[in-house]
């Protein structure tokens, strides 16, 4: 199957400016049977204030970004995960959440459980655990941006039978998660895609350089540092369900939660 990543940049509070940034690539993504985006692509990042936050947000269900993205996976027969700036019809909080939508609309989201730095003024923490999907040639897992320094999340849903973790950024702590995702694909025998986003909102610039690893951590494809570009590469998904790393080691089944006990406080 082919999995890739749309690295761009989201226009702060312009959805129509980065529709059309989208548009543009739409040829060279529409093959992939799995693309990502990046985190919040619907609203950007750096937000001046919390009004600017609550107007670029929107419903995870019918807000009018997720229905372009359905409206892409219908026409490409796609899967996509794109970073959304949600915002929860019966509370009305806000959540830094990431939808899968297909060809038949949305298929579901995650909410970001480990907020970074100005996040935590605008956002809720993500309250929906760590799901996975089944969508038949694969299980797809989803991590966001700073998400990626806490390898628990990475193992709990390579345990819940992930094959592939697809992770939209906004990263800006140069090189470390660019260093740490392959690491994590290896540790968990699973595919990884980090769709991150490049430009500058503010006094924060994005570091670029979107990857794809597989589950022994090589990269299969590495974006730029400040350009835009859509990588998609074959894959042979079932690598990740091999899990053997000698003929006598189980990566996960050689674990021993019996002596991990500090772990859960
Ligand atoms: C980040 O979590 N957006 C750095």
């Amino acid at each position: 199957m082919k999995i890739g990543y749309v690295q761009i940049a989201p226009v702060l509070g312009d959805l129509e400016a980065t529709i059309g940034k989208l548009d543009s690539l739409r040829n060279e993504f529409k093959a992939a049977d799995i693309i990502v985006l990046p985190e919040l692509c619907n609203s950007g990042y750096n937000f001046e204030s919390m009004e600017q936050a609550r107007v670029t947000a929107e419903d995870a269900q019918t807000g009018p970004f997720v229905r372009y993205l359905c409206s892409l996976a219908q026409e490409h027969r796609q899967c996509i995960v794109a970073g959304v700036n949600e915002r929860d019809a019966n509370d009305c909080q806000l959540y830094n959440s990431a939808v899968l939508v297909g060809p038949d609309g949305l298929i579901g989201k995650y909410r970001k459980l480990h907020l970074f730095m100005n996040e935590k003024d605008y956002f809720r923490p993500g309250d929906l655990g760590l799901p996975v999907f089944d969508l038949g040639v694969c299980k797809l897992g989803m991590l966001i941006c700073f998400d990626w320094i806490f390898p628990e999340p990475w193992r709990i849903l390579a345990l819940k039978g992930a094959d592939i973790v697809c992770h939209p950024s906004n990263l800006v702590l140069p090189g470390l998660a660019q260093r740490g995702v392959p690491v994590h694909a290896l540790m968990n025998r699973i595919f990884v895609v980090t769709a991150n986003r490049i430009g500058t909102e503010r006094d924060m610039t994005f570091t670029g350089l979107s990857i794809i690893a597989d589950p022994k951590g090589n990269v299969l494809a590495q974006a730029p540092e400040g350009d835009p570009q859509v990588r998609v590469v074959e894959v042979d998904i079932h690598l990740a369900r091999n899990k053997m790393v000698t003929p006598r080691n189980h990566v996960l089944e050689d674990r021993r939660p019996d002596q991990y006990h500090e772990l859960i406080i």
